[in-house]
């Protein structure tokens, strides 16, 4: 991941630091696409290109693509054919067996615009398979920002850059855009994290661009006291109350 966000340049040494974890706990996102030996398979927001990989071991050839330059680079390096470009804008016609993405969607509100390209770069029967943050996802975490922002007007108004949809709210996004749902559910993922300012420093981006490093410093402080009393304990340290909208669906 992989943000969508043009806006935000992603360090990718940083990044793979301290979120190792997005793509480790997603392999069971490619056993749900389930690659075959000679398909083309395009993965939308690619990252690095750790689940690419892994889709390509499995006999597919993937196609990468996201809006990180930086990232791009990455998965270049290894050895995947990759280039920049939206999710809102897929340069590809009626070409592939399967669209793969994993962590990126809730980064793009535009859900239809999204939704209609991807069934573009489809062949007919060809399947859309993705995780992204669900109905729910960090809500301990947007809370606490939302807190932080009413405490503070001089940090102006809060405004929630995600979209972490329902099971109902999806499905009927993919059935409009002729689409058959196989399988789509809501999972609880509780994921640990080294710090919660790492966190915030990564990916709080959207909420805080505005706010000078001053201010920002105040908003991480803030957030952390607040969820130090949800997210956090001795013994298990921090774990973020993510939840995956994991997806399956086939283009009639
Ligand atoms: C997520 O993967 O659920 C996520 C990551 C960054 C910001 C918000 C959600």
């Amino acid at each position: 991941m992989k943000k969508i966000n043009e806006t935000n340049k992603w360090n990718p040494t940083i990044y793979n630091k301290h979120t190792a974890f997005v793509s480790q706990m997603a392999f069971s996102v490619v056993d749900l696409l389930d690659p075959k030996k000679g398909e083309r398979v395009l993965d939308v927001g690619c990252g690095e290109g750790t689940l690419a990989i892994e889709i390509e071991k499995r006999g597919a050839k993937v196609i990468g693509v996201d809006t990180s330059k930086e990232m791009i680079e990455q998965s270049k390096a290894k050895g995947i054919e990759a280039y920049v470009c939206s999710a809102t804008d897929l340069p590809y016609d009626k070409e592939f067996d399967a669209v793969f993405s994993n962590a990126v969607l809730h980064w793009v509100k535009d859900a239809k615009s999204v939704v209609q390209n991807i069934a573009k770069v489809l062949k007919n029967g060809g399947h859309f398979v993705c995780e992204f943050g669900g109905e729910g996802n960090v809500y301990y975490v947007v809370s606490a920002m939302q807190e932080v922002f009413e405490k503070h007007p001089e940090f102006g108004e809060f405004n929630n850059p995600w979209y972490f949809p329902s099971v109902e709210e999806y499905r009927r996004v993919l059935e409009l855009e002729g689409f058959r749902v196989e399988y789509i559910e809501n999972i609880p993922r509780p994921t640990p994290m080294d710090d919660i300012a790492n966190w915030l420093d990564i990916f709080a981006n959207g909420v805080t661009k505005h706010l000078t490093k001053e201010q920002f410093e105040v908003f991480k402080k803030e957030c952390r006291e607040i969820l130090k009393e949800s997210i956090y304990s001795q013994e298990e340290g921090w774990v973020l109350d993510y939840r995956r909208l994991r997806v399956r669906a086939v283009k009639i």
